[in-house]
């Protein structure tokens, strides 16, 4: 695929990598037997009649990404097209922030949310890091700022705070450490103090609350994917299941949480089906990981509800290949707000070594 010059004045990525030509998007049974095997890997999730509108595009993209020298980043949240056949890498926030860390790739192609994206930008400050949406936000980050952590540090001087990843680079910048729900409450028992401030999750903050000693002082944020499932959802599950598993993400309210059987991040929910194999399994989360771990274990069948995240289905896989083609959207943080925060996200790093 030829690479475009183009003029000064353009972004970074643009300048430096030059955009390429977009390639052929037709379906031909050329393609459909090229791509047979990816689809081999969703078959099960994805109706045959929908796999032409993905099979240009899962080519397109994995070849770009070669040529571009990138890599693609996907958080267990995305669509089954995007988690099986054309990401490098799969995980929770902490996996694919570490990946981030260590990749030798030249680009990052997030394809998750803003702080995530932000986070790998942190982590890998020299690549070129992009999000195929600049758009895909997350309740939970949008729920604080840099100045309500500044106040909350006035009304608890020398109380030390805790960020969820899933916030600004604004909002990092202005913690001692960060961390997410698969080290949460370890990142918390490490600062040996016995109180700290834990921002924005309330409900992740009271799950961290019941797991240690440490008093928590915690925010009113609220992931609203997790806040809308309800006990009495899951004890009709159970009612009508009495053998089904039931997993369930922190972010979920303390009354859902009693009703699970297992609580933990994304991987670990996931980790969790895989290993236990379960009959029958209610995944309270997001709804294409329900998807992502049933193309990967036909033996067990997946209960919903479930709720679907506007933010994390921003991305798809013709945005990824925009991505590819014209570089964009680049990540770009203040330099200053990028140094503090960076430190944030590396002691994190760091503990987990
Ligand atoms: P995990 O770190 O568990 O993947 O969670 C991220 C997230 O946004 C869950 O809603
Ligand atoms: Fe944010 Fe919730 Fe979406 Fe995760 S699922 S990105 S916490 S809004």
């Amino acid at each position: 695929m030829p690479i475009i010059e183009t003029a000064p004045g353009v972004s970074d990525a643009v300048s430096k990598y030059g955009i390429m030509d977009m390639p052929d998007l037709e379906y031909t049974p050329e393609l459909a037997r090229e791509t047979a095997q990816a689809y081999e890997r969703v078959s099960t999730v994805v109706p045959p009649i929908e796999w032409p509108a993905f099979a240009p595009y899962v080519k397109a993209i994995n070849e770009l990404k070669k040529e571009r020298n990138a890599v693609i980043l996907a958080h267990n949240y995305m669509t089954p097209e995007i988690f099986h056949c054309i990401a490098d890498y799969v995980g929770d926030s902490l996996q694919l922030a570490k990946e981030a860390a260590n990749t030798k790739a030249e680009i990052i192609v997030q394809c998750g949310v803003h702080f995530m994206a932000e986070t790998a930008k942190l982590l890998s400050p020299d690549k070129t890091v992009l999000i195929p949406d600049m758009k895909a936000g997350c309740s939970l980050a949008e729920s604080i700022t840099g100045a309500d952590v500044r106040a909350l540090r006035e009304t608890y001087p020398g109380v030390p705070v805790v960020t969820y990843a899933n916030t600004s680079a604004e909002v990092k910048a202005e913690c001692d450490i960060c961390c997410t729900s698969s080290n949460a409450v370890k990142i918390v028992e490490s600062l040996g103090v016995p109180r700290v401030i834990f921002l924005p999750d309330e409900f992740l903050a009271h799950y961290v609350a019941g797991q240690t000693d440490v008093e928590i002082i915690s925010w009113k944020g609220r992931c609203e994917v997790h806040e809308r499932f309800t006990a009495q959802d899951l004890r009709a599950a159970r009612e009508n299941d009495p053998g089904v598993k039931i997993i369930a993400h922190p972010e979920c309210p303390p009354d859902v949480l009693a009703e699970a059987d297992y609580t933990g991040s994304t991987t670990g929910m996931i980790n969790y089906v895989k290993d236990k194999q379960p009959k029958k399994v209610v995944m309270v989360t997001e709804c294409s990981m329900s998807d992502n771990v049933a193309a990967e274990t036909p033996g067990v069948e997946f209960v919903r509800p479930c709720n679907l995240c506007p933010h994390m289905k921003r991305i798809t896989l013709p945005k990824i290949l925009d991505s590819l083609v014209y570089l964009k959207e680049e990540i770009t943080i203040d330099p200053d707000v990028a140094a503090r925060a960076r430190a944030s996200v590396e002691r994190m790093v760091e503990l987990g070594k």
